[in-house]
């Protein structure tokens, strides 16, 4: 290893290619982290107005019917290049350098197409939604895609935070 580089680990007190790679992999890391922390509390609103309506408590408010509607294209737009990301720069580098969370990843990144499939089950409801959002047929099943989807994206995300907290710790 040259002189130069053998003394700027001395001087930091920190392997230099620990220091790069952490470099290296902190920009798509804090992307996704920023997604998430976007997407949590909208998340937890969208649940909170279809469980009332599920609750069969104050029925759809127009300014919440149109909410809802309004929740699950830019969900979408913003989920798709957020898996991809995940898939082909963040998770293969943490399984590179973090071997042993390997299992992990691979469970994890296996709910993609799993939440990618409900999600599209979710826009087809909340269309017929949009639609006829007098049926009750509509409401109850955009109720329930909604909430089943919400859970599901809620738990995710809150497993890849863990992950990449262990992989911080490290
Ligand atoms: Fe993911
Ligand atoms: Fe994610």
């Amino acid at each position: 290893m040259p002189a130069s580089i053998q003394q700027d680990e001395r001087s930091a007190g920190i392997p230099l290619l620990q220091r790069s790679r952490r470099h290296i992999l902190w920009a798509p890391m804090r992307l996704l982290e920023k997604d998430h922390r976007d997407v949590l509390p909208r998340l937890r609103r969208f649940k909170s107005i279809l469980l009332r309506w599920q609750r069969g408590g104050a029925l759809r408010a127009p300014s919440e019917a149109r909410e809802v509607c309004l929740f699950v294209p830019p969900l979408i737009a913003k989920t798709v290049p957020h898996f991809r990301t995940e898939e082909k720069i963040v998770f293969p580098y943490l399984k590179r350098h973090a071997p042993r969370l390997t299992t992990r990843l691979e469970r994890i990144q296996a709910e993609h197409p799993a939440l990618l499939r409900e999600l599209a089950k979710l826009r087809k409801a909340a269309l017929i939604f949009a639609r006829k959002s007098a049926s009750k047929a509509a409401v109850k099943r955009v109720s329930r895609q909604g909430l089943f989807l919400a859970r599901g994206l809620h738990a995710h995300i809150q497993k890849e935070e863990r992950l990449m907290r262990r992989f911080r710790a490290i």
